[in-house]
């Protein structure tokens, strides 16, 4: 009884006195919406929040403002968790300043991922795709959160790979389509509105997007070694949303392919299984994954065609992140989350 009294008062403790929380890069996308969700999250506060050409400016986020410091003005030691939401190749060396100072981290950039991560670092950070890695992140100090175009692919195929339906002898071919937020808020000509508005185009064509690597690493380790994926990513001339759509080559026919993720994702809150293909406005501004699938007709060997789209900057982005973050700080996953 007495422990049930102290569990009660420590988790009253721990919401009364929020815990606090750093963004790094909290003026570019990723960054906003971090800061905008720590602004209603019941058990976390924003300790510091760092830009570079913008410091010194401030932007209202989740409807309170938030002014930026330079990264070097951040006192690290003050949250108990820093996510850095900075560009790859800079993210790193604040992620490795971070956990000197003695935090606990959440990566967004690529810096960590698995296939992309370098040699010469020695950070040990679980791969963060929170449905399929809740045990690994809970005791984390350190997670690596996918990429966006990765996430929506992984979820969709990973659970087909996990049970040894996906065939080894064909390509798994994806082609994904992001709103231009997904290149960040850094100035850039060919995202200009006159260049995207009303356009569509591939772009990063050959099979060479740095996402790719991730996926591979994920669906290896899934137990796909061998399992060759074709990726072609595409700009949609709209603020946010992914939408992938990919063939996956199987061993044998299945009557009802929506069972495999019916079975792994049973009773996750942030996965929805729809009974058409998603549309953005289905999943944008929120934290889920939305999933279909359907057999191909008139092929000569099984496939399944997945749909699955996610908010870039939530499920892709600042909400897997939060989800991470509440699991390694102990709190109750969805907590400060849009379902
Ligand atoms: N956008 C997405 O959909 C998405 C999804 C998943 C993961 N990610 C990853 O999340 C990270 C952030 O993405 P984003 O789209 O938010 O990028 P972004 O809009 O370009 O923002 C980058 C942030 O980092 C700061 N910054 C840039 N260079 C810096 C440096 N050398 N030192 C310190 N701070 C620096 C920027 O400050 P200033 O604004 O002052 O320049 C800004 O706050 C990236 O690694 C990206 O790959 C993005």
């Amino acid at each position: 009884m007495q422990t049930l009294t102290q569990n009660r008062c420590m988790i009253i403790h721990s919401l009364v006195k929020k815990i606090p929380v750093g963004v790094l890069g909290a003026s570019g996308y990723a960054g906003r919406e971090l800061c905008a969700l720590l602004a209603n999250h019941p058990g976390l506060e924003l300790a510091f929040a760092t830009a570079n050409d913008q410091r010194g400016t401030t932007a209202r986020l989740g409807g309170r403002p938030v002014t930026f410091v330079a990264p070097d003005d951040a006192r690290l030691e003050s949250a108990e968790l820093v996510f850095s939401a900075l560009p790859h190749g800079a993210s790193a060396t604040w992620v490795a300043r971070t956990r000197t100072a003695g935090s606990r981290v959440v990566d967004l950039s690529s810096d960590l991922r698995p296939g992309a991560a370098s040699p010469d670092l020695t950070i040990d950070a679980p791969y963060g795709l929170t449905e399929l890695a809740r045990g690994a992140v809970q005791g984390a100090e350190v997670v690596a959160n996918p990429g966006c175009y990765a996430t929506a692919v992984l979820l969709a195929v990973l659970p087909f790979v996990r049970r040894g339906l996906v065939a080894s002898d064909r390509q798994v071919v994806i082609n994904a389509a992001s709103g231009v937020t997904g290149a960040g808020n850094n100035p850039k000509r060919e995202l200009l509105f006159a260049e995207v508005a009303g356009d569509f185009r591939a772009y990063g064509v050959g099979n060479v997007h740095r996402h790719l690597l991730e996926m591979r690493a994920a669906v290896g380790a899934a137990g796909g070694e061998g399992i060759d994926l074709l990726f072609t990513p595409h700009l949609l001339p709209t603020a946010r949303g992914i939408l992938a759509t990919i063939a996956l080559p199987l061993t044998r026919p299945l009557a009802d392919p929506m069972s495999v993720w019916r079975e792994e994702y049973a009773g996750e809150p942030f996965i929805e299984l729809a009974d058409e293909p998603p549309a953005l406005r289905d999943v944008n501004h929120r934290n889920v994954a939305r999933l279909f699938a359907v057999a191909a007709q008139d092929v000569t060997q099984p496939t399944l065609l997945l749909f699955s789209a996610i908010d870039n900057l939530l499920k892709g982005a600042a909400g897997q992140a939060m989800q991470n973050a509440n699991l390694m700080l102990g709190l109750d996953e969805p907590m400060g989350l849009p379902s």
